[in-house]
């Protein structure tokens, strides 16, 4: 039986239920540095893994590469006065390791920094507060050349890039998370090989997670310890949500599986410095050992202020294949996506809007005492524009609709949720997907790179002055 409980509540209710967050309620936008900037040679920039991975034959749909992807870098100012119309208080984006630090170590590169610096003060200057990811992927290319995240060293070399970025910026920015979605990091990168640095390999991958949970601690040791004045940090995870497609004992088994590597292994380290012990018996059946040297679990578990979650679906799992096997051919348990057959978003993604409250109130409850941010959520859909070039992007509006209500709903049911941010300003380069996907509020024509806002900008905007009282 799949658990597909409430359905979408409908608009009156969704309307009734975003009106219950409260005025003080933080909204934003999303970005990084990858899928916006361009100008990846200028100013003294260094190669990433994604400049590598993008020119990999047949890594990115339609052969897309992100050299110029919005112009952000040239366009910052415009794109900043964007934002302001949209009357959102903050801007999470992500600093390019390879801008300021081209090679991964070393002094920081001026020209590089001086961007983040003028993106900082342009921000506040339109009284946008300025949320800053360390590290949305883009891991110079002279770190993986050396061995990547698998590698022990690169959680150093991570925690002297924060502080350089942090010496630099840290007197205007109040928000710093650490990672965005380690999980992708070590999973899609270095076992899945569907993101840079596209290698297929478990065991550096649960090497990867480790290196990167180190890299997230040590950063927000020396963070903390050099901050004179209040910061607020943390990290942000996707950690799905994923459902048994049946009560069988193997598709539960397939679940507790897929949230081992999903949940656990992050959560677990970072607020109880350990890692669950049926993750450990899974991995070591595997042939697989977490390499923990002593402290750095101690490391790992330093305090951080608020985690950032990113949702986009829930995902139901079975533990047989189609014959009714529990193990396929090279030995492993089976781990198989089951579809529902609910309405999909462009990128195949079911849309489950209720799986985002129990997600939320699962994650206060397991993890209880740490503050909440929806650091993105969002969709993408096949926008077609009218002959004027404008989209009436209706079906993102529903999903934007149904899943910030799911929030409120959350927030109802006791999750400490303190914000909101759209993922994303404008239509990008979506990884593996090229620019064929266009999840953004605003969309970006690629030739002559206009913006032009989508309805669901308008749409935002309105219901951010409705919750804040100033419609
Ligand atoms: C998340 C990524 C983000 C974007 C969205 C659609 O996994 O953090 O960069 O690609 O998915």
């Amino acid at each position: 039986m799949l658990d597909t409980t409430a359905a979408l509540v409908g608009a009156e209710a969704e309307r009734e239920l975003i009106a219950s967050l409260p005025a003080s309620f933080r909204w934003g936008v999303a970005t990084s540095a990858y899928q916006i900037e361009g100008a990846v040679d200028e100013d003294g920039r260094g190669p990433s893994i994604w400049d590598t991975y993008c020119r990999v034959p047949g890594a990115i749909d339609g052969g897309d590469i992100g050299d110029v992807a919005c112009d952000h870098y040239h366009r910052m100012p415009e794109d900043v006065a964007l934002m302001r119309e949209l009357d959102i208080d903050t801007y999470r984006f992500s600093v390019a390791w390879p801008r300021v630090q081209p090679g991964g170590k070393g002094p920081v590169n001026p020209a590089g920094m001086a961007f983040y610096d003028r993106l900082v003060d342009e921000l506040l200057g339109a009284g946008i507060d300025p949320w800053l990811t360390l590290y949305h992927w883009d891991l110079p290319q002279e770190l993986e050349d050396a061995g990547g995240w698998p590698v022990r060293d690169t959680a150093y070399r991570f925690a002297d890039y924060a502080m350089l970025v942090f010496d630099r910026l840290g007197d205007r920015v109040r928000c710093w998370t650490t990672l965005n979605e380690p999980w992708c990091s070590a999973m899609l990168g270095y076992h899945i090989g569907r993101q840079a640095p596209g290698r297929q390999d478990f065991s550096a991958a649960i090497h990867a997670a480790h290196h990167l949970l180190l890299g997230h601690g040590l950063g927000t040791r020396r963070i903390r310890e050099a901050a004179s004045r209040p910061v607020e940090l943390g990290i942000t995870l996707n950690t799905g949500h994923v459902l048994p497609a049946t009560d069988s004992e193997a598709d539960r088994d397939a679940a507790r599986r897929a949230d081992g590597l999903g949940v656990r292994i992050w959560l677990d380290p970072l607020t109880r410095g350990r890692y669950p012990a049926d993750v450990l018996d899974d991995l070591a059946a595997r042939g697989v050992h977490i390499p923990v040297q002593d402290g750095d679990l101690d490391i790992i578990a330093t305090p951080f202020d608020v985690l950032g979650v990113n949702y986009y679906f829930a995902s139901y799992v079975s533990g047989v294949d189609s014959a009714g096997n529990r193990f396929d051919a090279a030995g492993l348990p089976v781990e198989r996506s089951v579809t529902t057959g609910r309405p999909v978003t462009a990128m195949n993604w079911e849309i489950v809007p209720e799986g985002f409250t129990d997600l939320l109130v699962r994650l206060s409850r397991d993890y209880p005492g740490i503050p909440l941010v929806v650091t993105e959520n969002g969709a993408a859909f096949e926008d077609v524009p009218d002959e004027n070039g404008s989209i009436d992007d209706e079906q993102r509006i529903a999903y934007l609709s149904a899943h910030i209500a799911a929030v409120a709903k959350a927030r109802q049911d006791g999750a400490d949720i303190r914000g909101y941010f759209v993922w994303t300003l404008m239509d990008n380069f979506e990884w593996a997907y090229g620019f064929a996907k266009r999840f953004g509020l605003i969309r970006v024509d690629y030739e002559t790179q206009e913006r032009t806002p989508k309805s669901s900008a308008l749409w935002f905007r309105n219901l951010i002055r409705g919750v804040r009282g100033d419609a």
